[in-house]
C-alpha cells in the first residue's frame, strides 16, 4: 500500500504519519516512512537548495523542477522497490504538494504542472492521500505558538500564498476521489482514528 499525506504546513501531518506507522507496526507490517521532498542522498541534496532562506531569488520554474526532481529520484531509488517488496510506503507530502504549491500558490499553469507530475512519477500513484486541513489563522497560531522554529524558505511566504495553497489543496480533494479531507481542527486521536477507518476501506478493497 502506499499512503501520501497533504496539508499546509503545520497541519500536524507529520504526527499522524507517525502514529500511523505504529498501526501498521503493531499488525505486523512493514512500513517505510518517507518526507518530501527528501528521503534519498539526491533527494536530501536538493531538498536544502529549496528551503535555504538564502535561496530567495529561486524562480518559479526552478523551484517546480527542483521539488519534481527530488521526487522522481525518491520514486526510483526508494519507492517503487519498497512497494514491489510488499511493504508500506507512507510519505509526508507527495506530488498534490506541487499542484497546491507551485500550481495554485505560485500560479505556474496547472496543465504545466500535471504534465510535469506525470513525468516525474510516472504510474506511481498513492492509493490513499490524506488530506489534513487547517484554516489559515490556525497554521498562523500554531507557527508562532510556544513549540515553534526557524522558518524555512517556503514557510516564511505570504499569508496570500498560503490561502491560495489550501484553496489549491481543497479542490483536488473536491476532484479526487483517492484524496480524503479530514478536518484538522480536531484533535490528534480522533483524526488518527478516522485516517485508520479509511485505510481499512483500501484495505478490504485490496483483499
Ligand atoms: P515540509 O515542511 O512538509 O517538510 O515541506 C517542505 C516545504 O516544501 C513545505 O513548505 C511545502 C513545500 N513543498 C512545495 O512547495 N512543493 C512540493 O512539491 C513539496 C513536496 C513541498
Amino acid at each position: 500500500m502506499f499512503i501520501s499525506f497533504e496539508g499546509i504546513d503545520f497541519s500536524g501531518k507529520t504526527t499522524q504519519v507517525k502514529l500511523l506507522e505504529h498501526y501498521f507496526i503493531g499488525k505486523g507490517k512493514k512500513v517505510k516512512l518517507i518526507r518530501e521532498p527528501g528521503g534519498t542522498l539526491i533527494s536530501e541534496k536538493v531538498r536544502s537548495i529549496l528551503l535555504d532562506k538564502e535561496n530567495h531569488q529561486m524562480s518559479i520554474e526552478t523551484e517546480i523542477l527542483l521539488f519534481s526532481a527530488a521526487r522522481s529520484q525518491l520514486v526510483r531509488e526508494v519507492i517503487l522497490p519498497y512497494i514491489q517488496d510488499g511493504t508500506v510506503v507512507i510519505t509526508d507530502r507527495f506530488f498534490d504538494s506541487t499542484t497546491a504549491y507551485q500550481g495554485y500558490g505560485r500560479g505556474v499553469s496547472l496543465d504545466a504542472v500535471q504534465q510535469i507530475n506525470k513525468f516525474a512519477v510516472g504510474e506511481c500513484i498513492p492509493d490513499i492521500t490524506v488530506f489534513i486541513d487547517i484554516p489559515i489563522e490556525e497554521m498562523e497560531k500554531r507557527k508562532y505558538g510556544k513549540n515553534s522554529r526557524a522558518l524555512d524558505r517556503m514557510e516564511l511566504a505570504s499569508l496570500d500564498f498560503f490561502h491560495k495553497v489550501r484553496e489549491g489543496f481543497l479542490s483536488l480533494s473536491k476532484t479526487e476521489n483517492r484524496i480524503k479531507l479530514i478536518n484538522g481542527i480536531l484533535p490528534v486521536e480522533e483524526i488518527h482514528e478516522i485516517i485508520i477507518e479509511e485505510i481499512k476501506k483500501i484495505e478490504n478493497r485490496q483483499q
